[in-house]
């Protein structure tokens, strides 16, 4: 009699050597953490999380060879150990023969940006990430979005929503000229498109279109190896290729790169500033000594750099990857059965939650996905990320908010940190939050600050400011 094969799912390539224990705590207790941190997820402390979804920023599970690396740190103020081994380990991954160290993603973006542009110059992206468009809008430039519109529909499920628009990126050269195209920046996984990838074959058009005019092509290699890891699994002729080769052959189109290394590279803190353009990084040198530290050590330690070093070697390794980006589809193959709206396809780093599907009731004004990471919290102390109309901040020219049309919410996973159990904890109070939606009330931004508001901003329930409006109208 034939039998049906059994199916053979995958597992983390790793054990479990040191763990660090979670705290559960009350509804009662949350509802106070949550109203006392102003209803932003960010202000709330670690403490009073059970789940951390928050990011997957600096918050990975570093590998036994990388705390033992941490030990040979060389911590020299000049020439350590460490940064020669990052150094040929950015030459032999990303491919870049100059590099300077940097504390983390955000610094190296403030140095290219000082670098490539002058007032008035034009930055094309495949969408715009928090940190980024800031630095370019500090050096006097204007990002301007060339990414295709099914990256701004949430339920398209486009295999490369990080693709560049061809035809947007042409009529923006058109238009402002070549020689007011700084460069063009584009993502691996574009986090706020909801962690969706370009694939090589949009990448080759866009090197051949900047080739064609003069036009340098920058790399946010952030979360490089999940976009690699999809260009295997989605993209003919990628298939037999290793995620190594395939991050080489994604490198060599760009001029430069920028890495938060808190992401890919598995460790707590670092970034990269890395081009095979020699004026560029003669530039580079000199500025991060002003902003940084030495060009050795870039704001880090010897010890960090090597843990950098060594999680770079890791971040290729195929059993690595695809659990990372397998443990985020089961969450969110589990929120779909629960019939949960989440972006599509799933992300490579992050479940992005569709807070304006689910809060159809709450106008873009009370902030629905703000809202629904407040709840979920609230809910069950699973910590995420609102990635909306708050994070999306002002026009700097008008001064108007910017609602963008994804209005969402982050489960983030830290690699090598949680099981699936965790997952299935977090699913279940995503899957209660939504059972019990129409009850959930919108928010008032109370406090907005200049910048990146999203990290220090605060709220009220819109039902609690019209009842203290009411009671301060009583008291005069
Ligand atoms: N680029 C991308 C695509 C990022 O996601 C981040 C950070 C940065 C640059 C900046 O790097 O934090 O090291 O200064 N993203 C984090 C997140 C904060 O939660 O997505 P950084």
């Amino acid at each position: 009699m034939a039998t049906k094969p059994i199916k053979r799912s995958w597992a983390e390539p790793f054990k479990i050597k040191v763990v660090e224990p979670l705290v559960e705590t009350t509804r009662r207790h949350r509802e106070k953490a949550i109203r006392a941190a102003g209803y932003n997820t960010f202000l709330l402390a670690s403490r009073d999380v059970y789940i951390d979804l928050l990011t997957d920023s600096g918050t990975n599970a570093m590998s036994d060879r990388q705390w033992a690396g941490m030990m040979v740190g060389d911590e020299a103020y000049a020439g350590s150990e460490n940064f020669y081994h990052l150094e040929a380990n950015v030459a032999r991954f990303y491919g870049m023969p100059f590099f300077v160290p940097t504390h983390q993603g955000r610094a190296a973006e403030h140095l290219i940006s000082r670098i490539l542009i002058k007032p008035g110059d034009y930055i094309p992206g495949n969408m715009y990430f928090t940190t980024t468009r800031l630095h370019q809008e500090l050096a006097g430039g204007t990002f301007v979005d060339v990414s295709i519109d099914a990256a701004h529909e949430p339920a398209n499920p486009h295999p490369f929503k990080g693709n560049v628009d061809l035809d947007k990126l042409a009529a923006l050269i058109r238009k402002v000229g070549a020689k007011k195209i700084a460069y063009v920046s584009m993502a691996g996984t574009v986090n706020m498109a909801g962690g969706q990838p370009f694939s090589m074959e949009n990448l080759r058009q866009v090197a051949a279109l900047c080739q064609k005019h003069g036009i340098r092509l920058w790399f946010d290699a952030t979360r490089a190896c999940e976009n690699a890891f999809f260009i295997q699994e989605r993209e003919a002729g990628w298939g037999r290729h290793s995620i190594a080769g395939i991050l080489h052959t994604m490198c060599a189109y760009f001029d430069g790169l920028w890495v938060s290394a808190k992401k890919d590279l598995m460790v707590n803190i670092g970034g990269i500033l890395a081009t095979r353009d020699r004026e560029v990084f003669e530039k580079a040198r000199n500025l991060v000594v002003v902003y940084e530290g030495l060009h050795t050590y870039g704001g880090l330690a010897g010890r960090d750099m090597e843990a950098m070093a060594i999680g770079m070697e890791e971040m290729v390794a195929y059993e690595n990857i695809r659990a990372r980006v397998k443990q985020v589809e089961y969450c969110g193959r589990q929120l779909e059965k629960y019939g949960v709206p989440i972006v599509q396809p799933i992300g490579g780093h992050a479940v992005f939650l569709d807070a304006q599907a689910m809060l159809p009731h709450l106008p873009r004004e009370q902030f629905p996905a703000q809202t629904l990471a407040a709840a979920i919290y609230a809910d069950s102390g699973v910590r995420s990320m609102e990635r909306g109309a708050v994070s999306s901040g002002r026009d700097p020219r008008t001064g108007k908010n910017i609602y963008p049309r994804l209005e969402l919410v982050r489960l983030t996973f830290p690699r090598r940190v949680y099981t699936q159990a965790h997952i299935d904890v977090t699913v279940e109070s995503v899957a209660n939050v939504h059972a019990n939606r129409e009850r959930v009330r919108g928010l008032k931004m109370t406090y907005e600050p200049q910048y990146l508001r999203f990290f220090q901003a605060r709220f009220e329930p819109v039902a609690a400011m019209r009842k203290r409006r009411a009671a301060t109208a009583r008291a005069r």
